[in-house]
């Protein structure tokens, strides 16, 4: 391990494990990341009169992290999202995934990426590593697959760097599940914020989440939110892509390729803008539907429904089970690596 003049707590414990809290500076930005899911715990930049803002949803305890199932700011895979039937096939072969959303698989299981304490494998005052080992079969997944998370702050950038590599074939498409609140984490619900996603298609689901295989127009829809949009507004609309899961809930498929700005976020209340730039063909927009309430966060806030907003990175849910979605194959001995920026600036 090395560890350059880095600031490391301890945050707790669990099952006589250690869980350490690995706190990064810039300037006015930090973040605090914690080895329980290498989860993101705090987020804080300056609005544009210099007041420091939190914006993303947290606790303050390792059992307020276990005893809750929304994710929060935790990495999740090895495959994010849903798997239908918690079914599919790598080389032909039928691999039975963790039903813990009968029948089908949300976010890798009971044992994903989410639930684990990672290992610091270096750290300083502006980055973290954190790796893992995912065990052969573990979750019904294919190879031990190692993998390391390499958390950057930059300036008013938080730079995700994901690195991934199997020793058999295997499926592999983690992601972050922070949830933002531009407005700052303890202000309630996100309704006001503006969002725009530059993405002209997206993958409609069944009432389950399940993707129905097509990849659909977003034009003349609510999930046109390519020019942004009050999230009041497009919540509101009468959609049956909206109405199944509560508010948004589906996966975009971002125009272009490659590492590009794929969304913008607004707080309306702070001016402080997120825009979101990745390398992955997808994101996975929710506005915190299913948040319960109350939900006692860090600090003394109180969560619940739309506290916080997620655009979680990713390949197409489902993806083996749709010949037309871009693979989430992961070949044995193969490096597979990812990055993701959440930056900030004002709006404009
Ligand atoms: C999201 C998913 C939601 C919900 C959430 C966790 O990634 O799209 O449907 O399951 O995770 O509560």
């Amino acid at each position: 391990m090395q560890i350059e003049s880095a600031d490391l707590c301890p945050f707790g414990s669990l099952r006589g494990r250690p869980v350490t809290q690995i706190r990064l500076t810039d300037g006015p930005c930090s973040a605090e990341i914690l080895t329980y899911g290498a989860a993101l715990r705090s987020l804080t930049v300056p609005d544009p009169t210099g007041k420091p803002v939190d914006l993303v949803l947290g606790f303050d305890t390792v059992e307020d992290y276990v005893n809750q199932d929304c994710y929060i700011g935790a990495i999740v895979g090895p495959v994010a999202n849903r798997i239908g039937g918690a079914a599919c096939l790598v080389n032909g072969r039928a691999l039975a995934l963790d039903p813990n959303e009968a029948p089908n698989c949300l976010h890798s299981g009971l044992a994903g990426f989410d639930k684990a304490i990672w290992t610091v494998e270096s750290a300083s005052d502006r980055a973290v590593t954190l790796s893992h080992v995912h065990p052969d079969g573990l979750g019904g997944i294919p190879g031990d697959l190692r993998v390391s998370v390499t958390y950057t702050l930059a300036g008013r950038c938080l730079r995700i760097d994901y690195r991934a590599v199997s020793d058999r074939d295997t499926i592999c498409n983690p992601t972050n599940h922070s949830y933002f609140n531009l407005n700052g984490h303890e202000s309630g619900s996100v309704e006001g914020h503006s969002v725009c996603i530059h993405a002209a298609r997206f993958t409609p689901a069944d009432a389950a989440g399940i993707p129905t295989g097509e990849i659909l127009p977003v034009a003349r829809t609510p999930m046109d939110l390519r020019q942004p949009k009050p999230l009041r507004a497009g919540l509101s609309a009468e959609y049956a892509q909206l109405r199944l899961a509560r508010g948004y809930d589906r996966n975009w498929a971002p125009d272009g390729a490659g590492f590009r700005r794929i969304a913008a976020v607004c707080g309306d209340r702070s001016g402080i803008r997120m825009t979101v730039w990745t390398d992955r063909p997808g994101v996975q927009f929710y506005t915190g539907n299913f948040l319960p309430a109350p939900l006692p966060g860090k600090s003394g806030a109180v969560y619940g429904p739309r506290a916080g907003l997620c655009l979680e990175t990713q390949a197409f849910p489902d993806a083996p089970n749709h010949a037309g979605f871009p693979s989430i194959a992961l070949k044995a001995g193969e490096i597979w690596t990812s990055r993701t920026e959440y930056r900030f600036d004002a709006a404009e």
